[in-house]
Formats: C-alpha cells, sequence, structure tokens
C-alpha cells in the first residue's frame, strides 16, 4: 500500500482517486476540480501540455536516461546553455539533481566547500531565516524552522535562524562571519513554512552584507521561480551567489532540479586539485527527458508572456479581495499567482476542503492558511469560480 506525504495514515482522509488530468482540471471517476494547487506549485502550464507531451514522447525514442558521470548529451548541454541566457548575472554553472531537497543540498555543499577549497575550513556554518522551508532531508531540515514539519528532527548544529531583518543580519555577522558559509533564503514569499512575505529591501542589503564578509548567497527559488512571485526570478532583482530551481522547471511533469552557481562559486572548485572537485552525483542527473521538458516549458512561458499573465492573475485577485474581510481572518496575502487566506484559528478552516471539493474546487488549506498557487493558463471565470468559493466559505464559518 502507499505510505501518504505529511498525513497521520490512521486518520487521513481517502485521497482523491485522479484518472486524468487536463489544463486546469483533475478529474475523479465522477467529478471535475479546477486545481488551485499546481500539484504544489510544478504544473505551471497546466495538465496533459500537448507540446511538452510531444517532446517527451520523441526523447523516449532516441534514449531515456545516460548518467552524466563521463558520458553529456543535448538535451543536458541544451538546457544549460539555456539557462545560462535566461538567468541573471553570471549565474552560468549548472548542476542538476532530482528533487528540490536535494538541490538545496548541492546548494549548501557548494557553499562550504568553495570556503574549504580556499583553506577557510572554520567557515562552515549557515545563515537562515525563521519560518523557512527548504526540504525534507537533513540538513534542508536543519535550515528550515518548522516544528509543524519536522518535530522529530530538531537537530540545526551550526545553522542561526533570524528574522527576515537587517539589523539581525546586522548583528550575526559582526559576531560571526569568521564561521559563517552562507545565507539561504527563499526569496520575498516563504512557502510552506508559513506562506509568509517580506520586502525586497531585506535581499539588497544581505547582498551588500554577504559581499561585505565574503559570505555566499544562495536564493532557494524552487517555489518562486518561473514566475510565481510576478518576477521570472526573485534573482532578477537581487542576485545570489547560487540558486536553486526545481519544481516548476520541469513543469511538473519529471522530478528535477537544477543548482546555478556563479562564476566565483564555480572558479572556487576550479583548479589543478583533484580535492577540490564537486564530489556529488545523482543518478538522474540531467536526465534527457527532464531536460527536453525543461527546455519546452522555458520555450512556451517566454513565447505565452507569462508574465504579463501573472500580473493580470495578481491584479485580478487584489481586486477581488480588495474590500472582502471577515473576523475570522487575519491576513490575505497576494503576490504574482500566488493567494493566501491566513486565519486566527485553524478551526476555522475545518471542512474547507470537501466544501471546496462539492463546489468543483480542488484545494489543501493547511493548518491555518488556505492558500492558491494557480496554473497561470487558468482563465478569468475560473478564477472567479475559485474566488466565490473562497469567500463564500467565510459565510459557513459564522
Ligand atoms: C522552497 C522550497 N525548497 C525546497 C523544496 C523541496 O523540493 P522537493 O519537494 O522537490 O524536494 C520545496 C518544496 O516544497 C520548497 O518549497
Amino acid at each position: 500500500m502507499i505510505w501518504y506525504p505529511y498525513a497521520q495514515m490512521k486518520t487521513m482522509d481517502e485521497p482523491i482517486h485522479i484518472t486524468k488530468a487536463q489544463g486546469i482540471y483533475l478529474y475523479s471517476h465522477k467529478n471535475k476540480y479546477i486545481d488551485t494547487t499546481s500539484s504544489w506549485w510544478s504544473v505551471i502550464h497546466g495538465y496533459n501540455n500537448q507540446e511538452i507531451n510531444q517532446v517527451i514522447k520523441e526523447q523516449v525514442d532516441e534514449f531515456s536516461h545516460v548518467m552524466l558521470g563521463g558520458l553529456t548529451h543535448k538535451p543536458a548541454l541544451d538546457l544549460s546553455h539555456k539557462l545560462k541566457s535566461f538567468l541573471p548575472g553570471s549565474l552560468n554553472h549548472c548542476f542538476y539533481s532530482d528533487s528540490g531537497s536535494v538541490g538545496v543540498e548541492v546548494a549548501l555543499k557548494m557553499a562550504i566547500q568553495y570556503h574549504f577549497n580556499q583553506g577557510k575550513c572554520k567557515k562552515k556554518e549557515i545563515i537562515a531565516l525563521t519560518h523557512a522551508y527548504h526540504g525534507d532531508t537533513f540538513k534542508t531540515m536543519a535550515v528550515g524552522d518548522d516544528p509543524d514539519y519536522h518535530l522529530a528532527f530538531p537537530d540545526k548544529e551550526g545553522v542561526h535562524h533570524i528574522n527576515p531583518n537587517v539589523e539581525e543580519l546586522k548583528m550575526i555577522l559582526e559576531k560571526h562571519h569568521e564561521t559563517i558559509a552562507c545565507l539561504i533564503v527563499e526569496p520575498l514569499l516563504q512557502g510552506a513554512g508559513g506562506m509568509r512575505m517580506y520586502g525586497v529591501d531585506f535581499l539588497e542589503s544581505a547582498r551588500a552584507l554577504c559581499d561585505q564578509y565574503n559570505i555566499l548567497l544562495i536564493f532557494d527559488e524552487v517555489a518562486t521561480g518561473f514566475g510565481r512571485t510576478g518576477h521570472r526570478f526573485v534573482s532578477d532583482l537581487v542576485c545570489p551567489d547560487i540558486v536553486v530551481l526545481g519544481k516548476a522547471l520541469t513543469a511538473g511533469y519529471i522530478g528535477h532540479a537544477v543548482t546555478l552557481a556563479n562564476d566565483k562559486v564555480f572558479d572556487g572548485f576550479y583548479s589543478d586539485k583533484a580535492e577540490h572537485a564537486f564530489m556529488h552525483g545523482p543518478t538522474f542527473m540531467g536526465n534527457p527527458l527532464a531536460c527536453r521538458a525543461a527546455l519546452k516549458s522555458i520555450e512556451i512561458f517566454e513565447r505565452e508572456d507569462y508574465i504579463s499573465k501573472i500580473k493580470h492573475i495578481e491584479k485580478l485577485l487584489k481586486d477581488a479581495f480588495k474590500d472582502f474581510n471577515h473576523d475570522a481572518i487575519k491576513e490575505i496575502r497576494i503576490l504574482g499567482a500566488y493567494l493566501c487566506i491566513e486565519v486566527y484559528n485553524k478551526e476555522n478552516l475545518k471542512g474547507f476542503k470537501k466544501y471546496a471539493l462539492d463546489r468543483g474546487v480542488h484545494s489543501r488549506p493547511f493548518i491555518d492558511y488556505m492558500y492558491a498557487m494557480f496554473p497561470y493558463i487558468i482563465k478569468d471565470r475560473e478564477l472567479h469560480l475559485v474566488i466565490d468559493v473562497y469567500k463564500s466559505w467565510f459565510k459557513e464559518v459564522e
């Protein structure tokens, strides 16, 4: 039997059995639902995109996988070439892996070894943000800060957590900069750790402080990348030394991630010494099917001017919720194609999932948040339908 994620198997609701997925819709045996989750932020073009299907089929007929250990291939070369021009600054060096969590592990290892290669072996601690979520592997749990997820794994050795506040960052850097390797953040929008937002001014100051103290700045854009915040990447606003992309990278087709390092980081490994090499190599890194899906996804993203679509979704959401309030609601947050309604009491969301399903909307509230990360192809009338369901729920709360 399947052991489902993030669920108490004894009490979890019966999962919805999906038989077909098309565009923004999920189909069960009997019903059809608008999907507001984009399958954990990944399915940005909707399900069953014919263009992406086609390139994957073509690639299957050529070859589905060869390792990057000692071999290379056109899909990985093409994607690396594309990402080099698609990403800002000198984020030119692509290290592939099979999931966002591993992509973040790779980024942290790169940062620590970058200093190690320069003889700065003490620089191996990490600064991360309170309420951060970076994945479920051991080091990503350590840089994360959310007991709702990782209660049984409280080990935070070598990690300092701060709020996204410049004074806090300054204080910790003044005191500890000699032992700190990097600062890692989910830029602008913290997802799974509470759907929180903060301003770009913190990132700008963080960039300057990291330069001042020889600390690498890592953006985990696994969730925010590819337009989610209304920017192609937050890295377009403030350029990090290392950025991690995942989820929407392959449009929800195949699990894959890429950790892009800038020239400075890459040069820290490029030497005559074998021991300066980066020792990591996931079996499925640069999988050709994933690379073809990513290339086609980026082509569609650019061709269809998704940034304008996302700005339109943002405006529609902001207009729709401008005058909306309810005693149960703590805050409504909207950024790009992303909506979060935080309530004071999680009891106020009990029953919402079923309520939404009964009205043709698949939503996945968690703790005291109801949220939506819309596929970018959603139409206005479909957005209004979802908004009406979310709003009308609060009449039930009364
Ligand atoms: C910001 C962020 N980083 C990393 C991850 C982990 O990605 P994956 O689930 O592909 O391992 C997630 C997943 O939600 C995420 O939101």
